[in-house]
């Protein structure tokens, strides 16, 4: 059996279309998942999940569609979902068929608690369906995903039979779900080095990770399972999906990319290497979260880190004075790094005079010392009574007649 070359460079799969559409009220139609596939493509993602085509006829079609326009021969892999029965595979089948480069993804539950209340099933008939089932979509494409449904929850030494019955079956990429989002870091660290340690065919597959974020700690697991050898990672922009959600997509492209020398030699490289981790433009990362946003009508949280709206803003006078004289005192990567103009300089009562002056000078005014302290002091005045001071409230400021006499 040939060995599956470890990727470069850190395979992002992006589920946005699949499991961010689980999110509650986040429903798309066709045409709006062909724009999201479409800008997904230009920010660089290796693989969309398009969608779960046995799902309902829209779902199938928006597969089709994708992997019609956008799964082209430089363009990323389509990939659909499947359950582990023929009927989903031969959907899921059908419906990547347009695209030059097509996934199956099928899956199964191998937790105790999954496969006693939910298949109601045994271990042997689970490990029996996932190896049979594995072998029926790679009768329909040499590109299978495998994923042991709550693997975080499974027992380890019946997950690593799992795992090695469906690489041998054919999986080319195993997926590990933490599908409650109920590991901490180093428990899914581990738990990828057990995989790595225990799975004799390991090396014939890629180890991809997928991760809920019910504890808040989907991004951190996936960034200690990318130091025990996960090469494939599973998010959504704006980190949408199943209840809480599922790992974001520009979190972990971002840490990644800002502390490239502290990961770099997880794969291999000396930590200088400028190499980049991910295949993703980052500079499209903000223009992406946007689409999204407004397509699912999912509001981005201000503080949401990368691509809320207060990210690179600052405030506080300490900090503005901080940045206006090197931004490194307190922005650990820039603006324009994801695509926006700069940073933002909010204007409120936490601000100091600096950042005042840069403002008026930005806005044309150059006021003496004397004009400037009088302008200040009315500055505050207002600052106190509103939450944030814009450049109107600042030309009405500077030409208050008042100030002047
Ligand atoms: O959370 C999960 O386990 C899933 C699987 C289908 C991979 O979404
Ligand atoms: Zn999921």
């Amino acid at each position: 059996m040939s060995q599956q070359p470890s990727p470069e460079r850190i395979l992002i799969f992006d589920t946005t279309l699949r499991d961010g559409e689980q999110s509650p009220g986040a429903t798309l139609n066709v045409d709006e998942k062909l724009t999201i596939a479409r800008q997904l493509a230009r920010l660089g993602v290796d693989i969309i999940e398009a969608g779960f085509p046995f799902a309902s006829p829209g779902d199938f079609e928006a597969v089709q569609k994708i992997a019609d326009a956008v799964g082209t021969e430089t363009g990323p892999i389509i990939c659909g979902l499947a359950r582990a029965t023929k009927q989903d595979i031969e959907t899921a089948a059908k419906a990547i068929a347009p695209a030059a480069k097509g996934r199956i993804h099928t899956f199964i539950a191998t937790s105790d608690i999954h496969m006693q209340h939910k298949l109601r099933k045994s271990r042997s008939e689970v490990l029996a369906i996932a190896e049979e089932m594995v072998a029926y979509a790679k009768s329909f494409t040499p590109d299978v995903e495998f994923s042991p449904e709550d693997a975080g929850r499974s027992e380890p030494a019946f997950l690593y039979q799992v795992l090695e019955r469906a690489i041998a079956a054919g999986a080319t990429t195993v997926n590990i779900p933490d599908t409650v989002g109920y590991l901490t870091p180093s428990e899914f660290g581990n738990l990828i080095k057990g995989i790595k340690a225990n799975v004799p065919n390991i090396d014939q597959a890629i180890i991809s990770v997928h991760g809920h974020n019910d504890l808040g700690l989907a991004v951190a697991n996936f960034l200690e399972a990318v130091k025990n050898g996960a090469r494939q990672l599973e998010c959504t922009i704006n980190g949408i999906g199943e209840r809480a959600g599922n790992a974001a997509l520009e979190e972990l492209v971002m840490a990644l990319y800002v502390r490239r020398q502290f990961y770099n030699p997880f794969l291999g490289r000396s930590a200088e290497s400028e190499e980049p981790l991910t295949n993703i433009d980052t500079q499209q990362i903000y223009k992406t979260s946007r689409l999204v946003s407004n397509l699912t009508g999912m509001l981005v949280q201000p503080n949401k880190a990368i691509v809320g709206a207060n990210a690179f803003a600052h405030e506080s006078g300490i900090h503005q004075d901080g940045v206006l004289k090197n931004r490194l005192t307190y922005e650990i990567m820039d603006a324009q790094s994801i695509g926006l103009n700069d940073n933002l300089i909010v204007l409120g009562k936490h601000s100091g005079r600096n950042a005042f002056r840069t403002r008026l000078r930005e806005l044309g005014y150059e006021l003496s010392d004397q004009d400037l302290n009088r302008a200040f002091i009315r500055f505050k005045e207002v600052a106190d009574k509103k939450k944030e001071i814009s450049d109107r409230d600042i030309e009405a400021i500077v030409n208050d007649e008042t100030l002047q006499a």
